[in-house]
């Protein structure tokens, strides 16, 4: 293993994307292997904005698997961390530095300890599937250390193990995880349908919407719609894989009108699988439905869709606009509604160029705001100050990357603890 001396330490840092569903994954038909009741397909959102960092560190010196997140200790014990542990170490193969004396053969992976360190660069009780990049990060950053042959796809289906909606994260631009037969899982994993590039002009705003209430968690929520719902399993069944089908034909096309429609038809659905479910299970709030009704408004008011909405197991909406100027009209209509109760720059992050695009520079330009025109003249419409915690600009982004600077590195290369 170790030449000379045991004090030496391998690591690897990458970076992952967050991802959100178009054609939403809701029920298990394999509560272990995580494996899904239906096909589902997903926007990768911008590492820029919203990512997991995660350093990965192997040391003849370690005692232990450890793990920290957001720079806090956590337990590795857990079963989901731990399938993503094993499969990968199964894996592994030779790895050697000539230059520092170092080999670590197929067999030493099975002995050696890891070191994690993980950080989301958003909050993690935001409700923003921190999960799924957090697990995507994990996954591909220990196959990179532990010399893992396969492809993104077997990797993809090791990450599933860890988070479900984790596997789509593998991968930028759009992507459709593939439900699959197998009782194994080995054919339920990511494919990429198109990249970043391929449809640039969409932006994505997300309004993280100020909640108090205890949602209830996706585990939970889906396991009693599979037990309750007879809504969620013709959806699964008869809805879906139509929806699939016409949804990859809008991404290929670039059909906004198309992609809108499906998107938000879908969401629907699934908050309907929600309250059909027994007892029934409501994550979105009367902000969310505000913003549905907004934006339905507008859609209806231009002829054409302008934006699409998705909500996940919570109430945050995610917007996606057709294109840039679109998006600042959306974000002059989102700071209308829901003006800010702290300064400009903590109320609207990720791309700030939005704000350009719609013309807001100041708390003064928001207050000068004029209703919008779908709202009729001779009613003043109210506003919702609080309503909103903050908005976050983005776009399609790529999949995982590795970072090379050592200043990148999450734990300090001479002990192998958070830095
Ligand atoms: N859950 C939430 N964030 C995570 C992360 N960064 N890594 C692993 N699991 C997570």
């Amino acid at each position: 293993m170790a030449e000379e001396s045991s004090n030496w330490i391998v690591m690897v840092t990458a970076k992952s994307p967050t991802n959100i569903a178009v054609i939403k994954y809701w029920g298990k038909r394999d509560e272990t292997l995580i494996l899904p009741i239906n096909d589902s397909i997903s926007v990768t959102l911008d590492p820029d904005h919203l990512c997991t960092t995660t350093t990965v560190a192997v040391s003849p010196a370690f005692q232990s698997d450890r793990m920290w997140l957001n720079g806090k200790e956590i337990s590795l014990s857990g079963h989901r961390y731990q399938n993503c542990l094993r499969e990968i170490r199964q894996r592994a193969s030779e790895y050697e530095d000539e230059k520092r004396g170092i080999r670590i053969s197929k067999e030493d992976w099975g002995k050696l300890h890891v070191h994690i360190a993980s950080y989301n660069n958003f909050p993690t009780a935001a409700g923003l599937a921190s999960s799924a990049a957090g697990f995507a990060c994990l996954v591909f950053a220990l196959g990179k250390l532990m010399q893992v042959k396969e492809d993104l796809g077997a990797l993809s289906a090791i990450a599933r193990q860890g988070s479900g909606s984790a596997c789509r994260s593998l991968y930028g631009g759009f992507v459709k995880w593939v439900m699959g037969n197998d009782v194994t899982g080995k054919d339920s994993i990511a494919v990429q349908l198109a990249s970043e590039k391929h449809w640039d002009d969409l932006v994505i705003i997300i309004a993280v919407v100020s909640s108090r209430q205890k949602e209830t968690s996706s585990t939970t929520g889906m396991r009693e719609s599979v037990e309750t719902s007879t809504l969620l399993h013709h959806r699964s069944k008869e809805v879906v894989p139509k929806r699939i089908v016409q949804m990859e034909e809008a991404i290929a096309n670039r059909d906004f009108a198309s992609f809108s429609k499906l998107t938000c038809t879908d969401s629907n659905q699934f908050h309907a699988v929600c309250l059909d479910t027994c007892p029934p299970i409501f994550y979105m709030n009367d902000t969310s439905h505000k913003i549905i009704s907004y934006v339905e408004k507008w859609n209806q008011y231009e002829g054409t869709a302008q934006v699409a909405y998705t909500f996940d197991a919570g109430p945050n909406a995610v917007l996606i606009a057709r294109d840039r100027k679109t998006a600042g009209h959306l974000l002059q209509r989102l700071l209308f509604y829901f003006p800010p109760n702290v300064d400009l720059s903590s109320y609207v992050l990720g791309d700030k160029s939005i704000l350009q695009e719609a013309g807001v520079e100041s708390l003064k330009d928001i207050e000068g705001l004029p209703s919008p025109p779908e709202v009729k003249d001779n009613v003043a419409p109210k506003r919702y100050p609080g309503d909103v915690s903050y908005f976050i600009c983005t776009r399609p982004g790529r999949g995982p990357v590795v970072l090379t600077g050592e200043d990148q590195a999450l734990l300090d290369p001479k002990t192998g603890l958070p830095k």
